[in-house]
């Protein structure tokens, strides 16, 4: 069977950086250690007044294309995957295909375009939309761009404020791909919960505490739906699993909670029995409370022993440092860790030809998938070409006054008359509303 996956891949960060630590937290009256520790975050990206979802999407494909050689017709599918869509009829793509076709001579007229809704996990669907479309034989020998771009802001003094974020990732997925191999089995775990949901609204309702263990109820689900594909899953198997990262914390729980679910059985769980003991059993406990309590306690003991700390500090925590930089990115933050991890593990002369990577993505609402890919011959070159720290040092340091500007901005509801922080160069920006409400766009030199 031909090889199907991601091929390459471009990140497009907001121009703006809001600093946790420094002007957030003064500002709310907060330790900043609740951002830095608890959350993990230290900060957010933000659009500066001529970005948007379109925008940073066009920007990240023109990117990847550029940097691949494509011309539109070697393209058959634009998807992108948004929570942040301003229209419930155009999607975001035609408008990413029309910003493209301002700087390239040939059309998309020929390539098949559309939107994804499903929270955060609908970058990981978009995936699958064009692996199947090029597994089904339909793709005529052409790429699928796949983006992932949002604009992730809450109501402001929600809690979920701290969590913000905004940026792209164009992902090109081909057959014989040069960064990583999609596998094709798959786990689900997925519920009818309203946990995070934004009914006709562009902020989100959130029950955070609940969204929390919903994440964790549905990850559990998946993780067993994808043993049963391919037997049982051992922690050494996978030298890094990239999580969807709404803030690093929410990591800390599930690779706790999962690392558990996976060595139980092993000859892990019977070393670290020495230290710990065996993993609770129900029916050693009269109640689910008490179970729950022996499990908390043993989970706990489980992340204070080292063989949990070395595996955590190899295989889950490479994975977030850019979430770490540049916050909640809703569709692309699981596409961001495997992005971190990979470029972590180039840096530091990792060897992972021909490994697999094991890839966790949740959406509120609430749905998790766990699949794993393979990791290509080539992949360094690819991953090499990233320059997500040089954009990330590039960005305008706002002051919390300025913040509150920009937020005013990006809010739908109200009218704001801000300059922008940065000068554009070379990026397709916003460009005012056309006769019918449509968003306009022109490409700076
Ligand atoms: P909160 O209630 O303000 O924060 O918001 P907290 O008081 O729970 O503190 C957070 C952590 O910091 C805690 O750690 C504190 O102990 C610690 P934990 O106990 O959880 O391990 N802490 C400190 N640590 C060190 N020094 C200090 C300090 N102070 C406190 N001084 C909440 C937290 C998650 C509720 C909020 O950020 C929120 O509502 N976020 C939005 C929802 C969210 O991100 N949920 C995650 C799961 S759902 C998901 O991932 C889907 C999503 O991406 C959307 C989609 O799919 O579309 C959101």
């Amino acid at each position: 069977m031909t090889a199907v996956g991601i091929d390459a891949m471009e990140i497009w960060t907001g121009k703006l950086k809001l600093d946790l630590a420094e002007t957030f937290a003064p500002a709310q009256g907060d330790d900043p250690g609740k951002y830095t520790k608890g959350l993990g975050l230290h900060a957010s990206s933000f659009p500066d007044v001529y970005e948007d979802i379109v925008t940073m999407a066009a920007n990240a494909a023109h990117r990847l294309m550029e940097r691949k050689g494509l011309e539109p017709e070697d393209i058959g599918r634009i998807d992108v995957a948004t929570e942040s869509s301003f229209d419930n009829s155009k999607p975001v793509s035609t408008y990413v295909a029309g910003c493209l076709e301002q700087v390239y001579d040939g059309d998309f007229h020929h390539a098949n375009k559309g939107e994804r809704k499903f929270a955060c996990i609908s970058g990981t669907q978009s995936l699958d939309d064009a692996y199947n479309w090029i597994r089904a034989g339909r793709n005529r020998g052409r790429a699928a761009i796949v983006i992932a771009t949002d604009t992730a802001l809450y109501a402001r003094d929600d809690p979920g404020e701290a969590t913000q974020g905004a940026g792209a990732v164009a992902m090109l997925v081909d057959e014989e791909p040069s960064l990583v191999e999609l596998s094709t089995e798959q786990g689900f775990g997925s519920a009818d919960e309203t946990d995070f949901l934004k009914p006709n609204q562009q902020f989100p309702s959130v029950d955070g505490k609940r969204s929390v263990n919903v994440y964790l109820a549905r990850m559990r689900e998946a993780l067993d739906d994808f043993a049963s594909q391919v037997g049982d899953i051992h922690p050494d198997d996978y030298p890094l699993i990239p999580f969807h990262t709404p803030f690093p914390g929410m990591v800390r729980k599930a690779a706790a909670l999962g690392y558990r679910h996976i060595i139980r059985g092993t000859d892990v769980e019977d070393l670290v029995a020495e230290e710990i003991g065996h993993q609770p059993m129900r029916e050693d406990f009269e109640s689910d409370d008490e179970f729950r309590d022996a499990i908390r306690e043993y989970t706990d003991a489980l992340t204070e022993t080292e063989r949990y700390q070395d595996w955590y500090a190899d295989t889950i925590d490479p994975t977030l440092e850019i979430s770490r930089e540049v916050g909640n990115w809703y569709t692309g933050s699981v596409h961001i860790a495997r992005a971190a991890g990979l470029k972590h593990a180039r840096e530091n002369g990792r060897e992972l030809d021909g490994q697999q990577l094991l890839v966790a993505s949740y959406g509120s609402g609430a749905q998790a998938e766990v699949h794993a890919e393979t990791v290509v011959p080539g992949w360094e070159e690819e991953i090499a070409q990233l320059n997500i720290d040089e954009q990330n040092r590039k960005r305008y340091d706002l002051s919390f006054e300025e913040y509150e500007q920009i937020h005013d901005v990006h809010n739908h509801d109200t009218e704001a008359d801000v300059e922008e922080f940065t000068a554009p160069e070379s990026e397709f920006v916003f460009d005012g509303w056309g006769r019918m409400g449509e968003r306009k766009y022109r490409y700076v030199e």
